[in-house]
């Protein structure tokens, strides 16, 4: 994601659905950030996150605070770049939480966002979804405890919009030069769109 950053040596980033802040810290440590804010929902996943942060002597930098991805509580054209991993699909309105992005971000800003997609080839579909649909839930059940989040994540991904049609949701909600770059077979996408 930090390859996608714009140009620019002392970006001020905002990263949505920060969870436990390691994309925040991520495009941090591509050293052209200098100043951050990651948002979540979960204070509990945050609580982790200023750990992190406080560890790594960042907290006159980077900070941590409560919002919804769709009712983003900062001001208009704000940020160079604002960013949301794995995050996308859990809100409720997409297409809201993209043109709240559109909103915070500075002419000239970028949007990063990166999240699952099925891959292209119908071979590797055909056994990443067996892998997804009936491993990947008893490993990740086995491991954590609970299968019903790993049964969750294959549906869910499997539903929603992906590569052209994901696109399209940004350019709907006023990005322009939309992109996206396939990572690992397809099995994840990042997506940047600019604001002009
Ligand atoms: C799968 S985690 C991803 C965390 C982090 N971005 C990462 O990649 O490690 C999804 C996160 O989205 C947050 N989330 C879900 N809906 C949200 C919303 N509407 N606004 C902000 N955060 C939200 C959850 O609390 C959770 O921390």
């Amino acid at each position: 994601m930090a390859d996608f950053l714009p140009q620019g040596d002392s970006l001020n980033v905002l990263d949505l659905a920060t969870g436990t802040a390691d994309q925040l810290l991520a495009l941090y440590n591509s050293g052209r950030v200098k100043s951050g804010i990651g948002l979540d929902l979960s204070e509990k996943m945050m609580a982790i996150g200023r750990e992190k942060i406080a560890k790594r002597e960042l907290s006159d930098r980077l900070s941590l605070q409560k919002g919804d991805a769709e009712e983003i509580p900062l001001n208009d054209e704000s940020f160079d770049a604002v960013s949301i991993s794995f995050g996308i699909r859990n809100v409720t309105d997409v297409n809201k939480a993209l043109r709240e992005m559109y909103r915070v971000l500075r002419p000239n800003g970028r949007a990063l966002i990166l999240e699952f997609s099925i891959p292209r080839s119908r071979l590797i579909r055909y056994w990443y979804l067996f892998y997804f649909r009936f491993i990947m839930p008893v490993i990740g059940g086995l491991v954590s405890g609970d299968d019903s989040a790993y049964r969750y994540l294959n549906e869910t991904v499997e539903t929603f919009p992906y590569g052209k049609d994901f696109c399209r949701l940004m350019s709907d909600a006023g990005f322009n030069d939309v992109k996206r770059e396939e990572l690992t077979f397809g099995i994840a996408s990042i997506y940047c769109g600019e604001k002009l």
